[in-house]
């Protein structure tokens, strides 16, 4: 049993079962966090020998994106085994002392769990293949004949979400279904020995004392699969309405309902978030208590820095929260997705078909992390910062991405030789993939790999990191760190009832809000300074002078 000394920073654990409705949770994506052996690899002591920088930033809990074995073909959402760490990040002992740690210094823990797929090294998988067609292993999964006069033509037509056919052909004829990579193998979630498993996993890692967990691709898991299966046109013109064959289907929420009775057997009672990119109408079916009890918000992250966009965001977001009884979730950044300061610096039209901000090569404005001409990194910066200090102002709980409270760009130039995110090589090569939000953290500006680990970093960071390392912004005046800290800090004094009330903007760019107990939000989203609204002054995301809020810009004020 490891004893840990309290920490300065310590917050009581003890009661609180609703921590998790306005907890501020910090996203590690292990791997790329901090490494301790020097093999370029983040490990689980790397994330311990950090958990007094994330109690000084004051996060609430972190949530760890996952650490199981893997063959890291996804980054590591291809788990070969639910219930162990993978041997190169470390044992289940290291994440024991991790959750002692993180506990000791306040912070609750969330892990990752994805149950859509397993790795095809899952020894499940392996099983299924050696066992062959017709075999209970089989049926763990979702293998079907071929088509053509000799079934070398895939089931259907489906592409899966990374690209390329969602069926892969085996040894012996079969195919098998991925909605992801095709060492992603889509588990079959018909089968009562799939359901029964996940439930020990949810038992062993609750046992071990984690607090929550993050349900990947949480929409997605049941399926109607009875033949005739429909075409990818066909499939492309169903609603999603509940009975979907593959997306979003009512009896998924059966799961979560078994899934939320092995919750509440804990004290407090373990939580979880859905990724569940969904239609916002069914989002409450995932948020409900009866069912994950809360569900991922991305609508921030797909928006642009606008304040049409984002008040209207925020009224909706409440509103679809107050009906499900949970909270909501406000999230910028994560390790999917550009990271928000090279999104707010990249001209705004630049969209991806699924409307997403996206990087794809060829264009020159992405080369050099993030330094041509076309990209205004400065102004990226200052929108972000704006906008962070707006949504660490609302109700509800708020997601960080790992690097985001340094201001962190993304690497949009990563050598195609050293890239490893598999929708880069299913795309092919024209989506440049995730791998430009995963890159190790810089701690130090001057050590090697900036002090991510001694042994240099599985993505090569670029120079201009060290003007983002940790060093060379702690203590530093108007640094990104010190805003967040300082921010950080004050929604733990000033954080109260889930509710916020508008106030007036004195333009169309202004959006403010005040929350009970004085505490107003006001964000400048618009190129021109406005008047400071009346007040005390707790916190700028930029330096304010006179009477003004400058351009892009966010406030928090004690009403006068
Ligand atoms: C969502 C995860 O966030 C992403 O990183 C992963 O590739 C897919 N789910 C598949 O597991
Ligand atoms: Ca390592």
């Amino acid at each position: 049993m490891t004893t840990v000394a309290p920490s300065p920073h310590a917050r009581d654990l003890s009661d609180a079962p609703d921590w998790w409705r306005q907890a501020v949770v910090y996203q590690v994506y292990p791997r790329s966090f901090a490494d301790t052996n020097g093999d370029g690899l983040g490990d689980i002591p790397g994330i311990t020998s950090r958990v007094a920088y994330l109690a000084e930033l004051g996060v609430d809990a972190v949530w760890l994106s996952p650490f199981y074995p893997s063959a890291l073909a996804d980054g590591g959402y291809d788990v070969a085994d639910y219930r162990d760490v993978d041997p190169r990040l470390g044992t289940l002992a290291d994440m024991d002392e991790l959750i002692a740690q993180l506990h000791a210094h306040g912070i609750r823990v969330v892990v990752d769990i994805v149950p859509n797929h397993t790795s095809d090294k899952h020894a499940w998988f392996q099983e299924a293949l050696a066992a062959g067609r017709g075999s209970a292993a089989r049926e763990r999964y979702i293998f079907r004949e071929g088509t053509g006069p000799d079934g070398s033509e895939p089931p259907t037509d489906w592409v899966s979400v990374f690209g390329g056919s969602a069926w892969e052909r085996v040894s012996d004829g079969q195919w098998y279904f991925h909605n992801f990579d095709v060492s992603q193998p889509d588990l079959n979630w018909a089968n009562p020995e799939v359901r029964a498993d996940f439930l020990t996993t949810l038992r062993f890692w609750s046992d071990r004392g984690v607090d929550g967990f993050r349900v990947d691709v949480a929409h997605m898991l049941t399926k109607d699969l009875s033949e005739p299966l429909p075409s990818r046109a066909e499939l492309d013109a169903m609603p999603i309405d509940g009975n979907h064959p593959l997306i979003d289907r009512d009896d998924v929420q059966e799961v979560y309902a078994e899934w939320r009775a092995v919750f509440d057997e804990y004290d407090p009672p373990r939580t979880a978030v859905a990724e569940a990119w969904v239609h916002p109408s069914r989002v409450p079916l995932y948020a409900s208590a009866a069912s994950l009890g809360q569900s991922f918000n991305f609508d921030l992250l797909e928006a642009d820095f606008d304040a049409g966009q984002f008040r209207r965001i925020v009224a909706d977001n409440l509103a679809l929260a107050a009906e499900s009884g949970s909270s909501t979730t406000w999230v910028l950044s994560n390790h999917d997705v550009v990271r928000h300061a090279t999104r707010y610096g990249l001209p705004d039209a630049e969209r991806g078909a699924d409307g997403r901000p996206t990087l794809k090569h060829g264009n020159e404005w992405l080369l050099s992390g993030g330094r041509t001409p076309a990209l205004d990194a400065e102004r990226g910066e200052r929108r972000a910062r704006a906008a962070a200090l707006f949504l660490l102002g609302l109700p509800g709980s708020a997601y960080l991405y790992q690097g985001e409270e340094l201001g962190l760009h993304e690497v949009a130039d990563i050598p195609d030789a050293e890239r490893q995110d598999p929708t880069f090589f299913r795309s092919p090569g024209v989506d440049l993939g995730r791998d430009g939000c995963r890159v190790p953290l810089p701690w130090t500006a001057s050590d090697t790999a900036f002090g991510f680990g001694t042994g240099g970093a599985h993505l090569s960071q670029p120079e201009w990191f060290a003007r983002y390392a940790v060093d060379a912004e702690d203590g530093v005046p108007g640094s990104t760190l010190e805003l967040y800290r300082r921010a950080l800090a004050l929604r733990h004094e000033l954080q109260t009832a889930e509710e916020l009330a508008w106030t007036d903007g004195s333009s169309d760019d202004v959006v403010g809000f005040e929350r009970p107990g004085g505490w107003v939000v006001v964000t400048n989203f618009g190129a021109e300074p406005v008047a400071l609204p009346a007040g005390e002054v707790l916190v700028s995301s930029r330096l304010l002078e006179g009477d003004e809020l400058p351009a892009e810009t966010t406030v928090w004020l004690r009403r006068a």
